[in-house]
């Protein structure tokens, strides 16, 4: 190996030791070598940037091994909006329990497109103020967008995510994706996908826009709660899938959709997607809890919802889909 790189046997030792360090498990054998042996399905910035056909989202891409949640990482990066912003909380214990020390600086120009991930969140949080379990082997993942719109258009942000991961989990793996409103994507009812978005904003205009994508990837989701009625990659397609591949070409479909996300194809695309139209649903929010049949998706995101005493415009709350038996 060193006479073929024309490198030392030291230094191949020290590569050797750093690959280990980020979790690859390498053999080696008096005489014989190295041998990558086992799990390839590391997280690895470098390795995700090699095959990033991106222009601009995902150019600035942090993997760390153990976060408390990689959305609040990214608020803390985008708040601070320094080009040290992420060193510092890269080594700071009190949100990044573990982090890769890889981290150069950041483009001071506000971070747009930065990307973070972690193999673990030990707090993910989920919408509604719930948890969400961040075992290793999932794709945890917090983008921090600083779109040029108003505050009223945040929710295309959300239809041209959906969308563009309906795309990936389609073109990958040829799974039929459905979103649910407002945004969980399910395969055969069950969740495969959540996405939380959580904005900053001044009056009208949008500072950031950071973006949580929690994927089920590789995750064993067998002794989930059966209320969470959840699946994986993993489970749906009876193998592991490359992390790797499926954050390089997520990022893609996402750079693609967002551009035209004031589109009324990307409006189409989403309405056309939901597995929510159509359905008897049991919506509560803050005003309490709204029964009745899913008959619209405006293009401001609102699901239209027939009850007995109207036709009711939902902006936000939870959904619940229930079965024919039920909403009898
Ligand atoms: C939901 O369906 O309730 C949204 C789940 C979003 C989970 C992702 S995982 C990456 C990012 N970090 C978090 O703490 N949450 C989001």
């Amino acid at each position: 190996m060193a006479a073929r790189l024309g490198i030392s046997r030291a230094a191949v030792w020290k590569q050797i030791r750093s690959l280990r360090k980020r979790g690859y498990k390498i053999e080696s054998s008096t005489k014989k070598g190295y041998r990558l042996a086992g799990n390839y399905d590391i997280l690895d910035a470098d390795m995700i940037r090699s095959c990033l056909k991106t222009q601009w989202l995902g150019k600035d891409l942090r993997c760390f091994s153990e976060v408390t949640s990689t959305n609040e990482v990214a608020r803390t990066i985008a708040r601070e909006c320094r080009s040290d912003a992420i060193n510092r909380i890269a080594n700071c214990g009190a949100r990044i329990v573990k982090g890769t020390a890889n981290c150069g600086a950041v483009d001071e120009t506000a971070n747009d497109g930065t990307v973070i991930l972690a193999e673990i969140q030990t707090q993910g949080r989920g919408r509604l103020s719930r948890s969400w379990a961040s075992p290793p082997g999932g794709i945890w993942m917090s983008l921090i967008l600083r779109p040029q719109i108003s505050l009223d258009r945040a929710y295309r942000i959300n239809m041209a995510i959906s969308v563009a991961i309906c795309k990936a989990l389609a073109d990958l793996y040829g799974l039929a994706a459905g979103i649910k409103w407002p945004n969980d994507l399910l395969i055969e009812e069950k969740k495969i996908c959540g996405i939380l978005m959580e904005v900053s904003a001044e009056v009208d205009r949008l500072e950031y826009v950071v973006v949580g994508i929690g994927i089920n990837a590789n995750v064993d989701v067998s002794g989930y709660p059966a209320e969470w009625r959840s699946t994986s990659l993993g489970q749906e397609l009876g193998r592991g899938v490359s992390r790797t591949e499926l954050i390089q070409k997520i990022l893609l479909e996402i750079e693609k959709s967002y551009r035209h996300m004031d589109s009324k194809e990307i409006w189409e695309e989403w309405r056309s997607r939901s597995v929510t139209l159509g359905r008897q649903v049991r919506i509560s929010s803050v005003s309490g809890d709204l029964l009745g049949r899913a008959v619209d998706l405006a293009e401001d995101g609102a699901l239209m919802i027939q009850s007995r005493d109207g036709l009711h415009r939902v902006l936000a709350g939870d959904c619940i889909h229930l079965r024919a038996l039920e909403a009898a």
